[in-house]
């Protein structure tokens, strides 16, 4: 069956990969971006590399009267929702601007979307809800812990929010999709993660290194009981996670009510080894150094990804030599990022 679905923060890193995803499946798509962080190039690329355009509003998920005319006047039928801020130190400083955004972001969302009758709903979770202290892997059936910042507050809230709205009617179809990292770009090399000023997470930071941006890699700590000291993520590509919520719209066919799958790989991976497998990569010399642990840290966790392969018929399929060289290429590719262009 052929959606149409708007797609709220379409113009940034995983919602352009999700947009290309969406209309090369045959899907039409609307994306509300308030380009806050996103590109209009971004999705210029994505009509490039898909042979036809998603329709593009400029505006912001908080606008209700904006939202109310976007459900009259398009025939949506499901909407996935990535519009949101995601800096995690930021999200400490500046807490209210996150809970507003996140948080009132969304409830304004499904405020319209009730209004309008549509009732499937993909929201872009994370990892982090699952706190401090769970056992790895984390799997759905862990229950969630307190996240240690704002940000991830506020994805959490916005989980309960719309569990509570599924207990209450029964015509929502909601997946909640909880990230591990995610990573890569485009193996077009055309679309990928364009993070404004310094970024925060490791692998743009890697590219950048490499692309003589910036002078060397800071690895966070390098005595966390890890195997070789490093902090341990889940790495996974952009372009499965995509896959991800193609899969997940359509299981909304069989899945009523709050649904939450884990999208990640199953397959932790060390900050020096993620170094090693970039040197591999690229064949480039990447300088690091071991510098204190970041505040907030945790060392080490991954996914256990069986219930997304149970019930999407999901699995990531790309690893880390494809995670490294398509962040690379679209980084040498795009050394400014969209700005490049
Ligand atoms: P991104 O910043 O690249 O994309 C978010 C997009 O939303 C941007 O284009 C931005 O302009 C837009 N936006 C923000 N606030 C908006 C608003 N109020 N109204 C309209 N548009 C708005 O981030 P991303 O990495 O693509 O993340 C997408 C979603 O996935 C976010 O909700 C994020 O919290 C979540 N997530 C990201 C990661 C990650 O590591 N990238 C991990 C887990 C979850
Ligand atoms: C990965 C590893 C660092 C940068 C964050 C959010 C999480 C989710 C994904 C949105 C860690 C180390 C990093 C650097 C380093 N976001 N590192 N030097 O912290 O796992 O997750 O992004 O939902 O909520 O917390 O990702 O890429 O920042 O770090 O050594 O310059 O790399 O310590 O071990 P993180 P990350």
């Amino acid at each position: 069956m052929t959606e149409t679905v708007l797609v709220t923060g379409g113009a940034g890193y995983i919602g352009s990969h999700t947009t290309l995803a969406l209309l090369q499946a045959g899907h039409d798509v609307l994306v509300l971006d308030n380009l806050c962080n996103g590109s209009p190039e971004a999705l210029r690329r994505v009509a490039r590399v898909a042979g036809r355009a998603p329709r593009f509003i400029e505006g912001d998920v908080r606008d209700a009267a904006l939202l109310a005319r976007v459900f009259a006047e398009h025939p949506v039928t499901a909407v996935m929702h990535f519009a949101g801020l995601k800096a995690v130190g930021e999200s400490v400083r500046e807490p209210l601007r996150y809970y507003d955004n996140n948080v009132a972001g969304s409830l304004a969302l499904c405020q319209a979307m009730q209004s309008a009758g549509v009732h499937r709903f993909v929201f872009s979770s994370s990892a982090t809800v699952y706190g401090e202290h769970a056992p790895i892997p984390y799997s759905e059936a862990t229950p969630v812990g307190r996240p240690t910042n704002p940000y991830g507050r506020s994805k959490l809230m916005v989980e309960d929010l719309l569990a509570d709205l599924a207990q209450s009617d029964p015509r929502w179809r909601i997946a909640v999709l909880r990230y591990f990292n995610p990573v890569g770009a485009h193996e077009s090399g055309l679309i990928g993660e364009d993070p404004s000023g310094i970024p925060n997470n490791l692998l743009p930071y890697i590219t950048q290194v490499a692309v003589g941006k910036l002078r060397e890699l800071a690895v966070f700590g390098g005595d966390y009981p890890t195997p070789d000291g490093t902090g341990v993520r889940d790495y996974i590509h952009v372009v499965d996670l995509a896959d991800g919520h193609l899969k997940a719209l359509h299981a909304l066919g069989q899945h009523t009510g709050w649904n939450v799958w884990n999208l990640g790989t199953g397959q932790g991976y060390s900050v020096l080894q993620m170094v090693r497998a970039f040197e591999d990569a690229s064949g480039r010399r990447l300088p690091y150094r071991i510098a204190p642990r970041r505040a907030g840290d945790i060392a080490q966790y991954w996914s256990d990804p069986a219930k997304a392969q149970r019930e999407l018929g999901w699995h990531a399929r790309r690893g880390l030599p494809e995670m490294m060289r398509d962040a690379w290429r679209w980084q040498q590719a795009n050394p400014q990022g969209y700005a490049s262009s």
